[in-house]
C-alpha cells in the first residue's frame, strides 16, 4: 500500500520515523508521492508541550476525515494511552515511541483499532535506514533517567538503554560505505551514554567518548555530531575528544532551561549556573569559536522578574551561538504540573520576545565575528529563502548561503567539503565566497 509519515518534535522522532519507513519499505509498501496519494498516513507525534500534542491529534483528525488509514506513533500516544481513542474515535492505530516496530505487522493483520504502548524493549528496525542520503541520524540512548520536574519525556519513552557500542560502530560503519558524510548520534542525553547499562564489553572508561573516539577512525566519515548534552557530561575526557578528534564537530547543544539556582534547584537539573557556565568556558577555552546552543524554559511555576533575570544574564555570559526559547507548559503527571501555574500568558510572552530579541543581537555580534575566516563547510543544496543561493553548514552547524554560480556544470554533490571565506553575517546566517 502507498503510505507517507507525518513527523512532530524533536530529531529523536525524524529518526523513529526513517525507521518505520525503512521497515514499511521492507514489508513491501510503497512511498507515496504526497499524502493526497497515500492510502496510509502514519503521524508521528510530540507531547513536550501542550501545543505539540494537540498538532499532531488536529492533524490525524484531519486524517480520519479524509478517509485514510490513519495510525499514530510517539511520544503523545505514551502520554495518552488508552484516552486517545476517546478524542479519535476511528483512529486505526496507536503505537508507543518503543513500538513502532509493530507498525508493519499491525498494518499486515488490518484488524483496527490496535493500541501497542510498548514497554523499554528496544524497538524493531532501530538500526534500519532508508536511501541514501549523505547526513543520518544514529539513535545511541533510547529514553531517559533523568526526571526534570517539568518534563515529560521519561515517562513516555521509558528507561534509558544504551546500544552496544559494537552495534553502533558496524552501523555507522554501513552508512559510511554507501556515502554518508555526517552523523548525528542521538539521546536525549546522550553524555549519559553507557552509565545505567554497559556499551563496552572490554572498557571501564567513559564510554561517549571511547565511543566518538572508534567513530572517528572509521573512512570516509566526515562529520560526527551528537545531541542534547547535560553540562555534567562535559568532562576532562569529552574535552580530549574535541581537541583530538577533528571529525567530532565543535558544537555542542546543551539546554540551560534557566540561569537561576533557584529555579534550577526546582526543576531537579542537578547543576548550579555557576557550574554550568563553568562548561560552556571549558568548551570556549579549548576554541573560543566553539558554538554552544541552548534551550530555555520562560514562565516555570513561581519565576520572578528576578529569577528571569538571572536567565538572562546567564544567557548574554555564556554567549550562545543560538537558542531555542519555550513557553512553560504543564505537563500531567510530572512533579512541576502539581504547582500553580502562575506565571500569566502575556508575561510568558513578554520574557520569551525579551530573550528572542537578546538573541538576535548577540548571534550577529557572535557571527560578525568570522566575518574574514574561513570555514570548512558542506554543501547541502541551493538555500531555502533565495534558489539563486547555495547553502551548507559549517562544524558549528553555522548555515552559510553563497551566490550560486552561473556556470552549473560539474556542479557539487550534495555532502561535499568546500572551503568558504565569510564576507558577511546576519544573526543566524554567514555569507560566504569560495576560496
Ligand atoms: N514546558 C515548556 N518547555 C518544555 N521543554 C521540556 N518540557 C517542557 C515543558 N513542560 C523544553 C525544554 C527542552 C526542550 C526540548 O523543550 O527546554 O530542552
Ligand atoms: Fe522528542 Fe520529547 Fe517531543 Fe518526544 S516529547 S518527540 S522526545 S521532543
Amino acid at each position: 500500500m502507498k503510505f507517507t509519515i507525518h513527523t512532530y518534535g524533536c530529531q529523536m522522532n525524524v529518526r523513529d520515523s526513517e525507521a518505520v519507513e525503512a521497515l514499511m519499505l521492507a514489508a513491501g509498501h510503497e512511498k507515496a508521492a504526497g499524502e493526497d496519494d497515500a492510502e496510509i498516513v502514519i503521524v508521528n507525534s510530540c507531547t513536550v508541550r501542550q501545543k505539540a500534542e494537540e498538532k499532531a491529534v488536529g492533524k490525524s483528525g484531519n486524517l480520519i476525515a479524509a478517509g485514510k488509514i490513519t495510525g499514530m506513533m510517539g511520544c503523545a500516544v505514551k502520554r495518552m494511552g488508552a484516552d486517545i481513542f476517546k478524542r479519535l474515535p476511528k483512529l486505526h492505530f496507536a503505537v508507543g515511541p518503543r513500538a513502532f516496530g509493530l507498525i508493519p505487522k499491525i498494518v499486515a493483520d488490518g484488524k483496527y483499532p490496535v493500541l501497542e504502548l510498548g514497554e523499554d524493549a528496544v524497538p524493531m528496525g532501530m538500526d534500519a535506514h532508508t536511501e541514501t542520503s549523505w547526513q543520518s541520524f544514529v539513535t545511541v540512548l533510547l529514553g531517559c533517567d533523568n526526571r526534570c520536574s517539568y518534563c515529560i519525556v521519561p515517562d513516555v519513552r521509558g528507561h534509558e538503554y544504551s546500544r552496544p557500542a559494537r552495534e553502533i560502530i558496524a552501523e555507522v560503519s554501513q552508512l559510511a560505505k554507501r556515502g554518508v558524510k555526517e552523523v548525528c548520534l542521538l539521546g536525549q542525553s546522550v553524555l549519559r551514554y553507557g552509565v545505567r547499562n554497559k556499551a563496552w564489553d572490554d572498557y571501564a572508561g567513559e564510554a561517549f567518548p571511547r565511543l566518538l573516539r572508534e567513530l572517528s577512525a572509521i573512512d570516509g566519515l566526515e562529520r560526527i555530531r551528537f545531541t542534547s548534552a547535560h553540562p555534567k557530561g562535559c568532562t576532562d575526557e569529552l574535552i580530549s575528544v574535541y581537541r583530538d578528534c577533528p571529525k567530532v564537530c565543535r558544537h555542542l547543544h546543551l539546554p540551560v532551561q534557566s540561569g537561576s539556582d533557584r529555579i534550577l534547584a526546582e526543576m531537579g537539573r542537578r547543576y548550579t549556573r555557576e557550574e554550568y557556565l563553568a562548561a560552556v568556558k571549558r568548551l570556549r577555552d579549548l576554541d573560543p569559536e566553539f558554538s554552544v546552543t541552548t534551550d530555555v524554559i520562560v514562565g516555570y511555576p513561581g519565576e520572578t522578574e528576578e529569577d528571569f533575570e538571572d536567565t538572562r544574564s546567564l544567557m548574554q555570559e555564556a554567549s550562545f551561538d543560538n537558542s531555542f526559547i519555550f513557553k512553560y507548559s504543564p505537563r500531567p503527571g510530572t512533579r512541576s504540573a502539581a504547582l500553580l501555574d502562575d506565571v500569566p500568558q502575556e508575561e510568558k510572552e513578554r520574557r520569551d520576545q525579551v530573550l528572542l530579541a537578546d538573541q538576535e543581537a548577540r548571534g550577529l555580534m557572535r557571527n560578525k565575528r568570522l566575518v574574514g575566516t574561513r570555514r570548512e563547510v558542506l554543501f547541502e543544496g541551493p538555500s531555502k529563502r533565495k534558489a539563486d543561493r547555495y547553502s551548507g553548514r559549517d562544524g558549528g552547524n553555522r548555515i552559510i548561503v553563497w551566490d550560486r554560480p552561473e556556470d552549473c556544470s560539474g556542479d557539487l554533490r550534495l555532502g561535499e567539503k568546500l572551503t568558504l571565506e565569510v564576507i558577511d553575517a546576519h544573526p543566524q546566517i554567514l555569507v560566504g565566497r569560495p576560496v
